[in-house]
């Protein structure tokens, strides 16, 4: 059983991008989420308990589609799956990212910024793609152009993505889905403010509806 980029990017509107620290919030995090209405959770590679928060949500919480966020080699990719991540996405690819991808056994999505990083994308067969650092990069205005030569292709943004501008992405026909960090504000984990993050997560996605 593999799920594809494209199931990953027709569950909802929104993927968390999440950077936990301590593997006691993985359980509790994924649930409130869950209960806001969402249930692709990206677990960046950002903190050193990443890997085994990936492993205790894909353990402990079979509703959740457990991904890994911040995979930049092929030796990330290999530890994710092992973790028991569902897809991986990376905020950027190398060939021997790209490769890697396609030889594993669970979804890629890479990362891109331009045009030429799009076509080697292609090139080695991917359609689904984040776009990141999405406002520093030009934002809905990019995006919309570069629908114009590569209509089929298929963008979750991230990177500056918040409530105030989430919505003018989620517009456009080759945005699935947006990501960003705002679901989960600082020291939200560290308070125990799960309901906070809930509510943040309804709101989010009863917007883009
Ligand atoms: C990512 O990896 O997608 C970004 O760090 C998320 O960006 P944000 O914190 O601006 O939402």
């Amino acid at each position: 059983w593999k799920i594809t980029s494209e199931e990953i990017f027709s569950q909802g509107p929104i993927v968390p991008v999440l950077v936990v620290k301590d593997v006691e919030h993985a359980v509790p995090l994924a649930k409130a989420l869950i209960a806001g209405g969402i249930r692709v959770l990206e677990v960046t590679l950002r903190t050193p308990a990443a890997l085994d928060v990936i492993a205790k949500i894909a353990k402990e919480v079979p509703d959740a589609l457990i991904g890994a966020g911040t995979v930049t080699n092929r030796a990330q990719l290999k530890q994710v799956e092992a973790a028991g991540a569902m897809f991986a996405i990376s905020p950027g690819m190398t060939p021997d990212l790209l490769e890697a991808g396609n030889e594993g056994c669970i979804a890629l999505i890479p990362g891109i910024s331009s045009i030429s990083e799009l076509m080697k994308g292609l090139d080695h067969g991917y359609t689904h793609f984040k776009f990141f650092p999405a406002e520093a990069s030009g934002g809905v205005k990019a995006l919309k152009a570069i629908g114009g030569p590569f209509p089929d292709v298929a963008f979750c943004p991230t990177g500056g993505i918040s409530p105030s501008n989430y919505l003018e992405y989620l517009a456009l026909p080759n945005v699935r889905c947006a990501g960003g960090s705002w679901l989960v504000p600082d020291g939200a984990l560290e308070n125990g403010e799960w309901d906070k993050i809930t509510e943040l997560a309804k709101q989010a996605v009863a917007g883009a509806q």
